[in-house]
């Protein structure tokens, strides 16, 4: 539970400001050696050198020493799938065998609201035992399945965005609603839970390939009378999806075009993959501002393809990272960012730590349009923090004996670490790694 109580968090701040644009890009990050957060009502109250901050501090503050380790913003993941907790490591063959083999059965069981209940404990536990305070999820198609997620994350005082995934073909039929209560059922949970404490909500119809042309349309309705709630969704993952999405949309110019005519895309907009994308798409993308989604180990795992995020960001768009557990393969986004360099290294493209930290925290805030509250150590903003310790491990300890600078020991932590390199989660002020409310 969450404690509000006034604290200082001791030890090495690292926070950005900006993108790095180089690796000696120093004014896009701010790093204090000894440094301080006050944290007061779960938000940071003040950030600085600790001489300064524990002056200002009111007398008999408790001070959390974490020194020597790092304390940066909390990990943001913004593509996962809540339901699939126990698809994570099921041997399958690419994303449609996947899906219709371990994804959809696993989903089936969220219409019972104990399973719901059950798993969200185990995700929100396993989110905060990597370091992640924000995540942006799929729930299942059953209502239940929202109120088990966002019940649990008002528990935890956790700011997270989610969704009952819309889905109504090319699925069991039990898994499958239909384009009017789809309709309604989202708009019954939006107005629960969207602004309820942290919650955001997002409208999810899973892909093109399970949504009849009057769902998206209703998935649109939704959007244009709600518009501060995100909508997620995936594209361009598999070529075997492509196909089957050109056959079931012959109209559409492309992929995106069939979200673009249902009035889908915006700049809340988080469109998973992305890896095979055409021309005319990029120009939509950048247009609307819509967001595309990094997704490394799934993409890997399920041989989807490369992202190539130099393509997307020359031409002008959004980009995030995440992990899209149960595709994924981990609920670290220090794996994440790992794997994510080394899909850019077989691209030629050269991803520096300092890029990575930024991804993850402030790069991933702005993909959301939340960068007022969550993903720096600013002060006036949400107090959700990650400490980091890059010597977590033997290996990793006697590699950080040769490391000299700041970005050297990041590169560590992403090449090497997991979730023993998380010492401590704090969410809204609160100690939360250890484990959830019983
Ligand atoms: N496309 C449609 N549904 C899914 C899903 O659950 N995971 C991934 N990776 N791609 C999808
Ligand atoms: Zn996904």
């Amino acid at each position: 539970m969450s404690d509000k109580k006034t604290k200082i968090l001791r030890g090495r701040l690292l926070t950005f400001n900006d993108a790095p644009k180089g690796a000696d890009d120093w004014d896009s990050y701010s790093y204090e050696e000894d440094g301080a957060l006050l944290i007061s009502n779960g938000k940071i109250e003040e950030r600085g050198p600790y001489s300064v901050v524990a002056s200002n501090a009111p007398t008999g503050t408790e001070i959390i020493d974490h020194r020597p380790h790092l304390i940066v913003p909390g990990f943001i993941d913004t593509h996962i799938h809540f339901p699939q907790a126990q698809v994570i490591a099921s041997w399958a063959d690419q994303l449609l065998d996947w899906l219709n083999d371990y994804t959809f059965p696993a989903e089936l069981k969220f219409a019972d609201k104990t399973h719901g209940k059950r798993i969200a404990k185990e995700f929100f536990d396993a989110l905060l035992s990597h370091g992640t305070t924000t995540a942006v999820a799929y729930c299942s198609s059953h209502p239940n399945s929202v109120d088990a997620y966002f019940e649990e994350a008002e528990a935890r005082d956790m700011l997270m965005i989610g969704g009952k995934t819309m889905m109504d073909r090319n699925a069991p039929a039990d898994l499958c609603d239909t384009a009017q209560n789809s309709y309604d059922d989202s708009k019954k949970l939006l107005e629960k839970w969207h602004g309820r404490g942290r919650a955001h909500y997002a409208v999810t119809p899973r892909f093109a390939i399970t949504s009849t042309p009057a769902q998206l349309e209703a998935a649109g309705s939704l959007l244009n009378e709600h518009p501060g709630v995100h909508l997620q969704t995936h594209i361009n993952e598999n070529h075997n999806e492509i196909s089957l999405t050109k056959e079931l949309f012959p109209e559409a110019a492309d992929y995106l075009g069939v979200y673009e005519g249902f009035g889908l895309l915006g700049p809340r907009s988080l469109l998973g993959h992305c890896i095979h994308m055409n021309e005319r798409e990029l120009g939509v993308m950048r247009e609307t501002g819509s967001v595309a989604v990094f997704c490394p180990t799934s993409n890997l795992f399920l041989g989807s393809g490369l992202f190539d995020k130099a393509r997307l960001e020359a031409s002008g768009i959004r980009t995030a990272i995440a992990t899209d557990v149960g595709g994924g393969t981990n609920y670290s986004m220090l794996r994440t960012l790992d794997e994510g360099y080394k899909v850019l290294q077989l691209q030629r493209q050269r991803l520096h730590p300092l890029t990575c930290f930024y991804w993850a925290t402030l790069g991933n805030a702005k993909a959301l349009s939340l960068s007022d509250w969550i993903g720096t150590l600013d002060a006036g903003t949400d107090a959700d923090v990650v400490v980091l310790d890059a010597r977590a491990t033997r290996p990793m300890a006697l590699r950080m004996e040769t490391v000299e600078t700041l970005s050297e020991e990041l590169f560590v932590l992403q090449t090497l670490g997991d979730d023993r390199a998380i010492v401590e989660t704090y969410v809204a002020g609160s100690a939360a790694k250890q484990s959830g409310p019983e």
